[in-house]
């Protein structure tokens, strides 16, 4: 694996790659790496003949400074994790090359309605600055094919609008969600949850599974509403949203008959960790 720290060498590695053909795969990440990372790993190698993996844990996008200086580091486990996995290239931009100053910081461009509703509505900014580095990193590194995790819902979709507004030509590959044995959707803030909070944190998923059952024989509101007071009523959880959405616009739906694609995205508040979950209702 070629470790590469600045955007010059990176872009030159990725033009002379391209000239011998290869196809490029890009998994975009913030390190603190678990299986959920690795599992896009896994599908970028078996789909495309040159893997690149970023680590950048990217300031703009943090709409709490304390949320960022509480994000672990870990690169050197992270190294080796994507040794293993048969990486080709990692790379490693810095803050003071990423943002220059003040101005590289500004999103330039309005993302719409999906980004003032649930996670952007509880972290306010947060899309813009996701925005802005995944159209930076996808500038440099240029890939055939960009690997994303279903996991974070509403940012594949902020990306998909990204990709097509700025017609990228660049294939979004969603990827599965995964979850620990019990249940609980990977993270890397889930080594925050300690004891009775890491216990409390399955209910997460084992509500939307109950809920895509429920689906079939309840409307989406009462769904919601039951799943979401079954949630509330736990002494250590507190929800932020739970709405069932039609999966590309993300508008709320009251009918599963309303839109082709359907899903139940959830966050919530347990033990100070702010959780995501979510599940394809439809189809
Ligand atoms: P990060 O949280 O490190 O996640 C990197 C990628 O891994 C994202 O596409 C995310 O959806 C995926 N992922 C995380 N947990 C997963 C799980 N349990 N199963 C499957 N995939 C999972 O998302 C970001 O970083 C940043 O916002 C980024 C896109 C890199 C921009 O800074």
């Amino acid at each position: 694996m070629i470790i590469l720290k600045t955007i010059a060498a990176t872009q030159q590695f990725i033009v002379a790659e391209k000239q011998t053909g290869k196809t490029i795969g890009f998994v975009p990440t913030m390190g603190a790496l678990h299986a959920g990372h690795i599992s896009l790993v896994q599908q970028a190698k078996s789909e495309t003949s040159l893997v690149v993996v970023s680590i950048f844990v990217n300031p703009t996008q943090f709409n709490d400074p304390k949320d960022l200086e509480k994000y672990p580091i870990t690169i050197e486990a992270d190294t080796e994790k994507l040794v293993a996995a048969g990486v080709n290239v990692l790379f490693l931009p810095s803050v003071a090359e990423m943002y220059p100053d003040e101005a590289s910081k500004q999103m330039p461009y309005d993302l719409g309605y999906i980004d003032t509703v649930l996670e952007a509505a509880a972290r306010p900014g947060h899309f813009k600055g996701v925005a802005l580095v995944v159209k930076k990193l996808l500038d440099i590194v240029t890939p055939n094919k960009l690997y994303m995790g279903q996991k974070d819902y509403q940012q594949l979709q902020v990306v998909r609008k990204l990709i097509a507004d700025f017609d990228l030509g660049i294939e979004l590959i969603s990827c599965p969600i995964i979850r620990e044995p019990d249940g609980l959707a990977m993270s890397s803030r889930n080594v925050r949850l300690t004891g009775e909070h890491r216990i409390a944190a399955t209910e997460l998923s084992k509500a939307l599974f109950k809920l895509k059952e429920d689906i079939a024989k309840q409307t989406p509101p009462s769904a919601k509403e039951s799943a979401k007071q079954h949630l509330n009523s736990h002494p250590l959880i507190d929800v932020v949203y739970l709405e069932i959405v039609n999966g590309h616009t993300l508008v709320p739906i009251s009918d599963v008959n309303e839109a082709p694609d359907i899903a139940a995205l959830l966050a919530a508040r347990v033990g100070g960790v702010h959780l995501l979950d979510n599940i394809i209702l439809k189809p």
